[in-house]
């Protein structure tokens, strides 16, 4: 049986958040950073639009924070909201400084928005506050967190790392539970490996890969959100999941988002006639918030039967479009599509998810040395909504502020005691592996059924009673075969499946991206939806 890993700081998840942190942290803590698959399969690596921040003079924190509430429905935590925009352009001064190679403007652009780098525009946003690397911030950022968490000898990246659970010391009294590390499969050696840490940061992403459509890349199954809730964490307003207005409806394209920044430089919805029908939903036309705009597809697809709108930016010269959208360009082109002549065909996707695990300020959990940040967590600052682009900058205010809650606590938490090791003596190898991906298929297609942009009371239950049934066979198979990364990952979407529809159900009103035709108004008094596990099952 091999000896646990001990390190200062596991940090689970190489993302933004993760990354951001690792970097943040002394450099004579010894962190570990774990990523699933490669250290660049998380959404943002493929994160197009940017940055939101106040940057130019003409701008303000206040307008900032009021786009923030009014596109989260009336259900963000003002202090959340107003921590954040306070601390973005510190965000981004030290994005600026490790040199992440946003796009600059020219000095003629320079005088006329009060910066030096390009801002763009995006749904319910007052102000051009977006930063942005053409439509590849999320690569730029990413590459730019890496090469630095490369040079530094006290972090150290360990890829195709599955964390399975969080490891859980119980504690009597005042004192709480404390989480002291993690068990974790490594893939190359197939076996469960222990990992005790005086810290641990989950940064494992969002959970959108729950639906059959998403924009966001295999892994996002919500693992952090799954494992924080068996460990005994609450989680709060999960019936929030964000769905991309606009991603490519191409039978090989796999849902890729066309960035809203594309909306945010001039480009128009239309339907197959041409006609533009935004007007018709919101005087923001096509830069309403993404709720409203995703609903109004969803609305004229059903209406019309239609397989898809169009989004269309050709009246733009082609130097342009070239210029600030070459990703897109090129992809689209690669499917047969010159989007500088003529209209993309979009639908939405499932995208983000809103709620999560929840944190206080400091991104801590309700368990003692347990953090979470990025998009696994639940600050408060998305309410039933996220503003577009608010999400890469939540993940480096949170990381900034989590480091600096452990930095205090450095010379009190010890190192734990032995934690006990992972015991595969009584399973053995799967020889049903079809259960897992059949059970895959059937819960992202019900979700996405019954639980997706308009819901139900009776969808919902369907779906409930369908998740619970999953539950049973996947506990089934996870209690009596070796975990693999499949299973590991199909256990953790049935958790937070479930945990969404509860959520979804208790909510008896329509709000923000939870829209219901059973109760379409919205109740005067805005409401957190909080989970709190059952103490006997932790
Ligand atoms: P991620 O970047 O998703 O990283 C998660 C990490 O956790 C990965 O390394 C993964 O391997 C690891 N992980 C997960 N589970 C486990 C496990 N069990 N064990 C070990 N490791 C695990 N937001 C914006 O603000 N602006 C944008 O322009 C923008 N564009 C987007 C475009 C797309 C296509 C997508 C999908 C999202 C976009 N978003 C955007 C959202 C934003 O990218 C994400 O919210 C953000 O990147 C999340 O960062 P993160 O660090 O929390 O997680
Ligand atoms: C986009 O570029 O449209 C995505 C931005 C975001 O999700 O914040």
């Amino acid at each position: 049986m091999s000896q646990p890993h001990r390190h200062d700081v596991l940090i689970i998840g190489s993302g933004a958040a993760g990354l951001s942190a690792a970097l943040k942290l002394p450099a004579h803590l010894n962190i570990a950073v774990l990523s699933k698959g490669r250290l660049n399969n998380g959404s943002t690596y493929f994160a197009q639009g940017g940055v939101a921040a106040v940057l130019d003079e003409t701008d303000s924190i206040e307008a900032h924070v009021s786009d923030t509430l009014d596109a989260g429905g009336g259900l963000c935590r003002e202090d959340a909201v107003h921590f954040t925009v306070a601390n973005s352009r510190e965000a981004i001064n030290w994005l600026l400084e490790l040199g992440v190679p946003f796009t600059r403007n020219t000095p003629e652009q320079a005088l006329e928005q009060h910066y030096a780098y390009h801002l763009t525009r995006e749904g319910g946003h007052s102000h051009r506050r977006i930063i942005h690397a053409a439509d590849a911030t999320g690569a730029a950022i990413f590459d730019t967190l890496l090469r630095h968490a490369r040079q530094r000898s006290n972090i150290h990246l360990l890829e195709h790392q599955v964390a399975v659970d969080l490891i859980v010391q119980p504690r009597t009294g005042q004192l709480g539970n404390r989480c002291t590390g993690a068990y974790v499969l490594n893939t190359e050696s197939g076996e469960v490996e222990t990992h005790a840490a005086r810290f641990v940061i989950l940064a494992t992403g969002g959970a959108a890969k729950v639906y059959l459509y998403t924009s966001n890349p295999d892994g996002a199954c919500g693992d952090g959100i799954a494992m924080a809730w068996r460990a005994g964490c609450r989680v709060a307003n999960l019936e929030f999941n964000q769905f991309h207005p606009t991603c490519l409806y191409h039978p090989q394209a796999k849902s890729f988002l066309i960035t809203e920044a594309l909306r945010g430089e001039g480009a128009i919805l239309t339907l197959p006639n041409g006609e533009r029908f935004m007007e018709r939903y919101d005087s923001r036309l096509e830069l309403a918030p993404r709720d409203i705009v995703a609903r109004a597809i969803d609305h004229e697809m059903k209406r019309l039967g239609l397989d898809h709108v169009y989004l269309d930016i050709s009246h733009k010269p082609a130097a342009f479009i070239r210029e600030h959208f070459p990703t897109v360009y090129r992809r689209c082109l690669k499917f047969g599509l010159d989007i500088a002549r003529e209209p993309i065909p979009v639908v939405p996707a499932a995208h983000y998810t809103c709620g999560g695990v929840m944190v206080d300020q400091n991104g801590r959990t309700d368990l003692e040395s347990l953090y979470a940040i990025g998009e696994t967590s639940y600050t408060g600052l998305h309410g039933a909504n996220r503003m577009a682009s608010n999400s890469l900058l939540e993940c480096f205010v949170y990381a900034q502020s989590a480091v600096e809650h452990i930095n205090a606590r450095l010379d009190t938490v010890v190192m734990p005691d032995q934690p006990p090791v992972w015991d595969s003596s009584q399973v053995r190898d799967s020889d049903e592996d079809v259960v897992i991906s059949h059970n895959w298929d059937e819960l992202r297609r019900f979700m996405w059924n019954y639980v997706g942009i308009v819901r139900t009371d009776k969808r919902l239950q369907r779906a409930l009673h369908r998740v619970l049934l999953l539950h049973k066979e996947i506990e089934e198979f996870y209690s009596n075969y070796k975990v693999s990364p499949d299973l590991l990952e199909l256990r953790n979407l049935a958790q937070v499946a479930e945990l969404m529809i509860r959520c979804a159900m208790q909510r008896k009103e329509s709000r923000g991206l939870h829209f219901t035709l059973d109760y379409p108004e919205q109740l005067p008094e805005a409401l957190e939806t909080v989970l709190r596990p059952d103490p006997a099952a932790v």
